[in-house]
């Protein structure tokens, strides 16, 4: 299954999916960026994979870049779009173009915490377990998409949001390849009573 993804910064999730799944369940054709010096663009040059920068400057509205991206990665026959860290957000019409659908990966327990700055928002209000999800990009609200796989951590002394950064890291790159991986297997679907719940066959 061709994948593309997205990444605004780092790019150590889209580094995970490169050393896990790329070439193996899934080929990653193509990774974009809304930031012309993200790292990650960076990553997916050294493994050969195509890239280009989408900068807002470079277009009238986020509805004509989210359409100029669609059209990138329809070119290239993705299927599935992964978020690994996009930091904008994408319009309906982006997300209805992918068959395979839009996958995030976020650093909190959702429905805690969504948004910007999630690790920062839970140590002020003072948690003490912390984790990842990973989750559907379905339209709405920002990071309410149903939930494909969660892990948590007990940090109960944290204080510094680099910490918990680096404590969260090792989850993230474990849950979004897996997560890619059932995608592309088809082994993902949603509970039909329930279509909230999402059931990941093992
Ligand atoms: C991760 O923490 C992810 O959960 C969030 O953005 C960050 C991206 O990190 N959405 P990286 O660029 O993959 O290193």
């Amino acid at each position: 299954m061709k994948v593309g993804v997205l990444a605004s910064g780092e790019g150590s999730n889209l580094q995970a999916l490169l050393d896990h799944v790329h070439g193996r369940e899934i080929e990653v054709v193509a990774v974009g960026s809304d930031r012309p010096a993200a790292r990650a663009l960076e990553r997916a040059q050294a493994a050969g994979i195509q890239t280009r920068a989408f900068a807002a400057a470079d277009f009238p509205d986020r509805v004509a870049r989210d359409a100029a991206i669609g059209d990138w990665l329809e070119l290239r026959e993705v299927e599935l779009v992964v978020l690994a860290g996009y930091m904008a957000i994408l319009n309906e019409a982006f997300l209805a173009r992918f068959q395979r659908g839009v996958v995030n990966v976020h650093p909190s327990l959702l429905p805690a915490f969504p948004g910007v700055r999630a690790i920062e928002q839970a140590l002020d209000y003072g948690v003490k377990v912390f984790g990842v999800t990973v989750h559907l990009v379905e339209p709405g609200a920002v990071d309410v998409g149903a939930i494909v796989f969660q892990r948590a951590i007990e940090i109960p002394d944290a204080r510094e949001p680099d910490d918990v950064r680096a404590r969260l890291r090792p989850l993230e790159h474990d849950l979004l390849p897996r997560a890619v991986a059932a995608l592309a297997a088809g082994a993902i679907r949603r509970d039909p009573t329930h279509p909230r719940r999402v059931i990941v066959d093992r």
